[in-house]
């Protein structure tokens, strides 16, 4: 049977539910986290540079694909061009690291399911014993799987119920109050913590010599994980939307709210680490360990709904990633919304469990490292950035110059500056980070 596609209700529902895929925990587990393990204020900078210059651009671009080919992140490809256009290829892409990514995103939120219980039973002992509570859990695989598979089961239900009664309604509920209680940690850091200060020049204030060239592709890597660009997400979710204007300002408006979710929980997080003395790079483990030494002072009001939060955050985009596999099978194979929905995220699922079970480690990049880092490292680092190049390859010069401009809405001087930055701006920094990464160029060592 063949099901409709569905569409967003309303502008705002479609708002919050790009805001919820974007918003996760890219902002606030892993955006403190890479900061403090790359340095601080000069990540930040190129972070930052990256959004402006390469996220908005092709943030415009995916929503431009998806509406008007309304269609799933690999037919939308074709749709745009041509019957079996080799462009598909970059659908494909997408679809294969929504694979990769869900896996061990998986994961991560599963640690932040763990911790509304342990919030629940409360934080207490010394700094050491609260911090060692994470080591315990990620080094615990059968915890690990068991909460990745609680999660995965939680994202499988609700992109079942479909756009306008799963994807729409809990991110109009969730984004708001994340929000909320985001903006109380951070003023909680700071005013009433010693670190609010320092953290604030940890944050802004660049150290260029600890920009390396890993520094400067992860922080464009990370602009891309953030955002949920390179794979497809946003032309699908682009796809349900059905009214004509204000691509551009959606674009801005999804873009800010993602970068100030990151920075308040950056402030929060680092006031934190430096009023209790902590190290910045503590890696994967970061927001795991400093939180729960302030939760233990603060009593559970705060941290339980605090990971409540976090992981709907994480699941809204979740979701986002897994809609973006399962579309492609609901529109072209016809498959019912169940089947596609249980049988991908069940492969996902089992895929995940690589990067749930820490002890597992292959060699490399010199060292031996868990799937969790090598498949973030290799999808967030590459395959998303390539994915993203070729995307924007494709809108600017492939799609047809009449259909841009009347999806932007105009074709006026925004849309000329947007039309150089995709031919000549976005896809070349891409492309030259990439090579830099690769230690390919001779810029940054
Ligand atoms: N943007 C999400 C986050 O920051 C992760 C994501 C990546 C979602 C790619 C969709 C696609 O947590």
């Amino acid at each position: 049977m063949l099901e409709s596609r569905g569409n967003w209700s309303t502008k705002a529902g479609f708002i919050l539910a790009a805001s919820g895929s974007a918003i996760g925990l890219g902002n606030i587990w892993k955006f403190p986290y890479i900061t403090g393990d790359y340095g601080g204020g000069a990540f930040v900078l190129v972070y930052l540079i990256c959004v402006a210059v390469i996220g908005l651009p092709l943030m415009i671009s995916e929503l431009i694909v998806g509406r008007r080919s309304q269609k799933n992140a690999v037919t939308a490809f074709e749709k745009l061009h041509r019957e079996n256009s080799p462009w598909k290829i970059v659908g494909w892409l997408g679809v294969a690291s929504g694979f990769i990514i869900l896996s061990f995103y998986s994961v991560v939120a599963g640690w932040a399911l763990a911790y509304i219980f342990k919030a629940i039973v409360g934080f207490s002992g010394t700094a050491e014993q609260i911090t060692g509570q994470f080591g315990g859990l990620a080094g615990n695989a059968s915890d690990s799987v068991m909460w990745h598979t609680l999660f995965m089961g939680m994202t499988i239900a609700i992109v079942i119920g479909g756009v306008k009664g799963g994807l729409e309604r809990w991110s109009k509920i969730l984004m708001p109050s994340l929000f909320i209680i985001l903006f109380g940690l951070m003023t909680y850091g700071l005013f009433f913590t010693n670190g609010g200060m320092q953290a604030v020049s940890f944050l802004f204030k660049p150290d260029f010599s600890k920009l390396t060239s890993e520094a400067i592709l992860s922080a464009m890597g990370h602009a891309f994980f953030t955002l949920s660009l390179g794979m497809g997400a946003m032309i699908t979710y682009g796809s349900y939307l059905k009214t004509q204007e204000g691509i551009l300002k959606d674009a801005i408006i999804i873009s800010f709210l993602d970068t100030l979710i990151a920075l308040m929980a950056g402030i929060a997080i680092f006031s934190l680490v430096f009023h209790y003395g902590m190290e910045p790079g503590q890696s994967v483990g970061l927001i795991f360990k400093t939180l729960p030494v302030l939760f233990a002072e603060t009593g559970r009001w705060i941290s339980v709904p605090f990971f409540i939060l976090l992981t709907f955050a994480a699941l809204t985009s979740a979701i986002s990633i897994l809609e973006v596999v399962v579309a492609y099978f609901i529109d072209e194979k016809h498959w019912s919304r169940k089947k596609a929905t249980l049988l991908l995220g069940g492969i996902i699922y089992l895929v995940g469990i690589l990067s749930a079970v820490g002890k597992w480690t292959v060699p490399f990049r010199g060292s031996d490292q868990g799937f969790l880092d090598i498949f973030d490292y290799i999808s967030t680092n590459y395959m998303l950035p390539i994915g993203g190049f070729l995307t924007c390859l494709y809108v600017a010069y492939v799609v047809d110059e009449k259909i841009k401009q009347s999806e932007f809405g105009s074709s006026g001087a925004l849309y000329m500056t947007l039309s150089i930055l995709l031919r000549f701006v976005t896809p070349v920094a891409v492309f030259i980070v990439i090579l830099n990464g690769l230690d390919l160029l001779p810029f940054v060592e």
